[in-house]
């Protein structure tokens, strides 16, 4: 195999329209940050890029959705994932984002070049426009049946149930998603991308990549099998990377043409922000490096085939070593879905676990070769049975026992037996093992390899009895726990690169004060903590996980996709405010309640009668589960009185009733703290 001087990562920009969830960390972004990691500890040259992908139909349609600008909702979920990804420990060199003048010219300059030397063919095409909306509606912007499989919900540009790429004139029945208006034909002019021409190219770098994993070997061969056909690389769009070339004003690039570019965009940005701006080329146009995609399975088209084309049409760049792209995750068996908000929110996570037992079952529940499953309840047994009883019980008797009979000093090591002997061996050999499986993006293994290292020391622990040996032969007992001591500061180097965080704090714990990664991988089986050395305070690095804690876990999740869409998830604080005025719009007044009755047929709902000022007026509330009609009667509430009346059940409903609910489900109704006229104003 190729040596490399040097290596760049990338993770598959994310699109700057939602928030991370579990299905992206373990696609693309854990398994490329364990990889990098490793690297990094190996002294290696490496770079880890990526940044939030901010064009495309996907965010233009979200902000739709929100009433906002495009450029609002990318502003809000760049920053906001580029720090949900630092808590949870993907250490990126640099995370860039494709709205940066630094990408709009580095992409317009590539597309110049494409132009230039004649790659592109230009083609006039109809294409579906909406003429109410008075726009062309590329890509997700049109619905409608899939030629294929006949599902009534397949996308301009692919059908999400039989997986089917699709163009927007191959759809039955096309509506326009903005407007519901069947579209017409309409021309226009694109430039297209003959990936045709490149086919053989593409065939011949493909069949040389025999280290690809079997999932991404399968994809692309049906691909190029099938024969590569034109793909256009502009779009009649106005939020976009504007196309450089006059005739085409109005037009912009196709996400999937700049997006790709964002990767040595981003990495240009990264030379200039450590003062060496010339250092990107060394990175994407020097044959020494390595150049590594981590991506989920959907992207593979676009970095297997689309981008090596764009690559070698333009000349000059390097080609991607491998893009070991993941299948998908679920989540209890089912698919995650965002729109129905059935997903766990990264930030949701953080805001209630550790960062580190995540990382864990993802890596060793990574979806390598298959879809993964993720449950909470396998998530709370890895982390007690493994995380916790394997790796954290070694660590823990270790130190107590150094502490209680080793005046938690590290003792010295005397004549070794034959057990103290395969323990040695078994941690000078661990860090080329695991360290191999990393290079080779076997996750998994890596992880589960981690671990019985741990195992095997606690075998060792028990085998070597030193309870017994503190009594009998105490400097056999000093040897045992000195052994132990080594497996620690071994695990903790080996376990850098999927658990930092407990990683660094039993590193400082075995009386260190640097950076774990100041340490190198190779010498992490080397028995270097030396003898004499006096240890920190112990601490649980791995608690146990409650039934409780998983089992509210499992209701939020259903209760969530139930109910909420991922539009009113992104309808946080910020991007949410208001101004005063709108919210003046509202009138709260306090009112109070003089009778109450169930609604026949409807388990939730009690018809009320309230007093505001001197009127009565009649309101429908979806409380009868939290409240019987008895304990209302008399009670100061807060009403809006100003909504418009709506019929629930057949039954006119005029305002509101506020009451708040938590996340457990309990529900309480707003009340005064002190009582007041009614009808006065609530502001
Ligand atoms: O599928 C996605 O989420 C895309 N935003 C990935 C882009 S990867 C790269 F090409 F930028
Ligand atoms: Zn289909």
């Amino acid at each position: 195999m190729k040596t490399y001087k040097r290596i760049l990562v990338t993770s598959a920009l994310p699109y700057a329209n939602g928030p991370i969830h579990l299905g992206h960390l373990a696609g693309a972004y854990l398994p490329a940050d364990i990889f990098v990691r490793y690297q990094r500890m190996k002294k290696r040259e490496v770079v880890y890029i990526c940044g939030s992908d901010e064009h495309g139909v996907p965010i233009t349609i979200a902000a739709e959705k929100q009433k906002k600008s495009p450029q609002d909702i990318v502003d809000y979920f760049h920053f906001r994932n580029k720090t949900a990804f630092q808590r949870f420990g993907i250490s990126f060199d640099y995370y860039g984002r494709t709205s940066s003048t630094m990408h709009h010219e580095t992409s317009r300059a590539f597309f110049r070049q494409l132009e230039s030397t004649g790659v592109f063919r230009k083609k006039t095409e109809k294409q579906l426009f909406d003429q109410k909306a008075g726009m062309f509606l590329p890509d997700r912007y049109v619905c409608g049946v899939c030629p294929v499989c006949q599902n009534d919900s397949a996308y301009g540009d692919q059908c999400e149930k039989c997986g089917s790429s699709l163009s927007a004139t191959d759809l039955q029945h096309p509506k326009s998603v903005l407007t519901g208006e069947t579209p017409v034909l309409r021309e226009t002019t694109h430039w297209y991308l003959p990936l045709g021409d490149w086919q053989e190219k593409l065939q011949k770098w493909f069949d040389e990549k025999k280290h690809w994993k079997t999932n991404v070997v399968g994809q692309v061969k049906s691909w190029l099998q099938a024969g590569l056909n034109d793909r256009a690389v502009t779009r009649d769009l106005s939020w976009g990377v504007p196309v450089p070339l006059e005739e085409a004003s109005g037009k912009v690039l196709y996400v999937w043409f700049d997006a790709p570019i964002g990767y040595i965009s981003a990495t240009k940005e990264w030379a200039a922000e450590i003062g060496k701006p010339d250092l990107w080329q060394k990175y994407w146009q020097d044959a020494d490096t390595r150049l590594i995609h981590f991506i989920g399975k959907d992207n593979i088209v676009f970095h297997c085939i689309m981008f090596p084309a764009m690559l070698m049409a333009h000349g000059g760049y390097v080609l991607p070593d491998n893009v070991p792209a993941n299948e998908f995750l679920n989540l209890e068996g089912e698919k995650l879905s965002t729109s129905r908000n059935y997903a766990v929110w990264l930030e949701d996570y953080l805001q209630r676990f550790a960062p580190d037992p995540l990382r864990y079952y993802l890596a060793v529940n990574a979806p390598e070769t298959k879809d993964a499953d993720f449950t909470w309840k396998e998530y709370q047994q890895r982390n007690n049975g493994e995380l916790a009883d394997i790796l954290g019980n070694l660590i823990n008797r270790t130190l107590t026992f150094t502490a209680k009979y080793f005046n938690n000093q590290v003792p010295p090591r005397s004549d070794l037996d034959p057990m103290d002997q395969e323990m040695i061996q078994l941690l000078n050999q661990a860090p080329g093992q695991i360290g191999d499986l990393i290079d080779k993006v076997e996750i998994r293994k890596a992880t589960a390899a981690v671990i019985d290292v741990a195992r095997a020391a606690n075998k060792y622990f028990n085998d070597q009895e030193p309870w017994r040996t503190i009594r009998s032969d105490s400097k056999k007992c000093g040897t045992t726990l000195h052994i132990c001591l080594q497996t620690l500061r071994a695990l903790a180097i080996l376990m850098e690169p999927i658990l930092p965080f407990s990683a660094q704090k039993l590193y400082q714990i075995l009386g260190y004060t640097d950076t774990i990664q100041t340490e190198k991988w190779d010498d992490a089986g080397d028995c270097l903590l030396p003898a004499g050395r006096k240890l920190g305070r112990a601490e649980i690095l791995f608690r146990k996980i409650e039934d409780q804690e998983i089992e509210s876990e499992i209701t939020r999740l259903k209760r969530a996709g139930n109910a909420q869409t991922i539009d009113q998830k992104a309808e946080e604080p910020k991007i949410n405010q208001i101004p005063i005025e709108e919210f003046a719009k509202i009138e709260l007044r306090v009112a109070q309640v003089v009778s109450a009755e169930k609604v026949e047929q409807a388990d939730k709902l009690l018809k009320l009668l309230v007093k505001v000022g001197d009127q009565e007026r009649q309101i429908v509330a979806g409380i009868a589960r939290h409240y019987s009609p008895q304990d209302l009667v008399g009670k100061q509430v807060v009403v809006v009185a100003n909504l418009q009346p709506a019929t629930i059940r057949g039954i006119e409903s005029n305002g509101m009733l506020l009451a708040a609910q938590d996340e457990s489900g309990k529900l309480s109704i707003v009340t005064l703290e002190q009582p007041l006229e009614n009808g006065a104003r609530v502001r």
